[in-house]
């Protein structure tokens, strides 16, 4: 079937994360995907520091008295100025505290997705699920904000919830019938879908912020330095004498540990009849460390779903899961 055609052309698959925003386009099985990291630093705008951005080719652009740089290009910088880098979004939402927050998604969605090639081409982004233990959150305003945006860009937009959309783009083996996780940055978000129709989701605000944040308190390391380094070097064996892998098992383990009891409590509270079997699939950038997959097939085992799991995969490209599904949920 090819979902990513219509009349209105091809359309587009957002994934609009904490950490990154990715783009996939094309067809369902050959997509390709885009990326830029949802980020941003603020210099002292002057014509020189323009003029040389311009000629390096940086992403940056005009803010008030100063000129911001964005998108992936914004961590390079950050060290070579050596400014803090600043988030336009906290646990999968427009980061209330960020003045900035809005503008600079803005100008990452113009640069990555651009204008419509068509009226009305059809595009979803992804949305986080509800949290697991209810409670309020900004979710409206984010999602009338980001629609605002790309309806302005000239699509014709639709949120899909972030664990549904791992369903769509990892599960099409199994009719979409399955359970999927995505650990990020900002959040952990799971769904269980049978037959393409999501039966229940929820998000956690432990992830990848999560670990960095409560690693560099217990080791006194800047939180930002912790992410290099459980970026480029970190996986699952066993104790070492590094005190920053060290905690940063311990609070891997605690993720794991809390999207699993999580787990447990929804299909307690609501498991429709399943004739056979379900697959368990991973993804996020978070589940990309060596031995993540056998740790969480652990942790799992210990939760006792009350469910049959026929297997817990990792999905083939985990930081691609949640644009691809969204391209399919765009189509549909
Ligand atoms: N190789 C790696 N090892 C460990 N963690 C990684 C690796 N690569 C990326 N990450 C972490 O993955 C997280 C980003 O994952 P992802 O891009 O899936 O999140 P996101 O979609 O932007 O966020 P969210 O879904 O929570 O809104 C960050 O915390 C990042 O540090
Ligand atoms: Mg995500």
């Amino acid at each position: 079937m090819n979902y990513a055609e219509d009349s209105a052309g091809p359309a587009v698959g957002l994934d609009l994360g904490t950490s990154r925003i990715v783009v996939a386009r094309g067809r369902e099985q050959k997509c390709s995907c885009e990326a830029q990291l949802n980020a941003f630093i603020t210099v002292p705008h002057t014509r020189l520091t323009a003029a040389l951005l311009a000629q390096e080719n940086v992403f940056h652009f005009p803010q008030g008295p100063d000129l911001v740089v964005a998108g992936s290009d914004a961590q390079k910088f950050a060290e070579v100025f050596h400014v803090e880098l600043r988030r336009p979004m906290v646990h999968g939402l427009l980061n209330p505290q960020e003045p900035h927050s809005l503008a600079v998604v803005r100008q990452i969605l113009t640069r990555l997705v651009g204008t419509a090639a068509r009226e009305k081409q059809r595009l979803a982004f992804s949305i986080p699920a509800p949290p697991a233990g209810g409670g309020d959150t900004a979710l409206a305003y984010h999602e009338a904000s980001v629609r605002r945006i790309l309806t302005e860009l000239g699509y014709d937009c639709r949120p899909v919830e972030e664990g549904l959309a791992v369903v769509y783009g990892e599960l099409a083996l199994t009719n979409y019938t399955g359970i999927a996780i995505s650990f990020g940055g900002g959040l952990s978000n799971v769904c269980l879908a049978v037959l393409s129709l999501p039966v229940w989701s929820f998000s956690l605000p432990k992830a990848g912020d999560f670990i960095d944040a409560h690693t560099a308190l217990a080791t006194g390391e800047r939180a930002a330095r912790i992410r290099v380094q459980k970026e480029q070097a970190f996986q699952f064996n066993g104790f070492t004498a590094d005190r920053v892998y060290n905690a940063l098992s311990v609070y891997f383990e605690e993720v794991m540990q809390s999207v699993a009891e999580e787990l447990a409590r929804a299909c307690a509270r609501h498991l429709p009849r399943l004739d056979q079997a379900i697959p368990v699939v991973l993804s996020g950038g978070s589940a990309l460390p060596g031995g993540f997959l056998d740790r969480f097939r652990g942790v799992l085992e210990s939760a006792d779903l009350p469910v049959p799991i026929s297997e817990v995969q990792l999905a083939p490209e985990p930081l691609w899961s949640t644009a691809k599904g969204a391209l399919v949920a765009a189509s549909l």
